[in-house]
């Protein structure tokens, strides 16, 4: 995969990642919302109605941001939902989400890198990733690691942003994120390098097939894909051996 940074400058890619989450925390949900028009809700509604059929009771969500995937994880009724990010910056905002739901018994969140953190060896029944898989600094590192966090037989349900194939939903990616995307992101967020960054990276993400042999070369099995919203996103569903 090339390796597409926020700044480009000498900083590790995780570094900036970290900065940049760091900085446009504060418009994330707000501008989350406006560029998809609300759809991601859907999307992560749609990974957990998948991982609701095995009654997962311990639930990791990784990359967790501002917690939308660990809030919508509550309704499976968990015994406990662990969420952990890079960016604390990220974390301050879903924290106050957790408290305002009075969830804090059922959703922690920590500092936690996906390629790092050293939860126990089989100790999850689910993981979630959100729109972070794209981000992580080695792509395999993280998958191989969330393999061994994950009990045998647990799934990981991975959703992240991949590029339309088709005409005219192709034709039309491409014209929003190259000046709708950028435009409103430097007006809200301030961090105008953010908005131009998340093309880029979506661009270079292998996704779909490849992101499945992928997710098969890191250890998962019964790996699959499905498109969503014309190849907008998608959602990838696999399990511990
Ligand atoms: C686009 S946000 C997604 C947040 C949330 N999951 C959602 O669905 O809205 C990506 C998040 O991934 C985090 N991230 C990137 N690389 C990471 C890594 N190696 N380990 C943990 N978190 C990471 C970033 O800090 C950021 O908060």
């Amino acid at each position: 995969m090339a390796s597409v940074t926020p700044y480009n400058n000498s900083d590790s890619k995780k570094n900036q990642v970290a900065q940049m989450f760091d900085n446009i925390a504060f418009r994330y949900d707000f501008l989350n919302s406006l560029l998809s028009l609300g759809i991601h809700k859907g999307w992560r509604k749609k990974c957990i109605k998948l991982i609701a059929k095995k009654n997962p009771q311990y639930i990791l969500d990784v990359a967790t941001g501002t917690a939308d995937f660990a809030i919508e994880a509550l309704k499976l009724k968990p015994i406990k939902i662990v969420g952990v990010d890079i960016s604390e910056g990220m974390m301050k905002f879903g924290r106050v989400k957790i408290e305002k739901l009075k969830a804090q018994s059922k959703i922690t969140l920590h500092y936690g890198d996906a390629e790092t953190c050293d939860l126990a060896d089989n100790s999850i029944d689910a993981i979630t990733v959100g729109f972070g898989v794209r981000n992580f600094e080695n792509l395999e590192k993280g998958l191989i690691n969330m393999n061994r966090i994950l009990k045998p037989g647990g799934q990981i349900c991975i959703l992240e942003f991949s590029t339309p194939r088709k005409f005219p939903f192709k034709q039309f990616y491409k014209f929003y994120f190259k000046f709708v995307t950028p435009t409103l992101g430097k007006i809200f967020s301030k961090d105008a390098r953010a908005y131009t960054y998340l093309p880029e990276s979506i661009k270079v993400f292998p996704d779909n097939e490849h992101f499945v042999s992928i997710l098969k070369n890191c250890g998962y099995v019964n790996a699959n894909f499905e498109s969503l919203n014309f190849g907008l996103a998608a959602i990838y569903l696999a399990e511990k051996k």
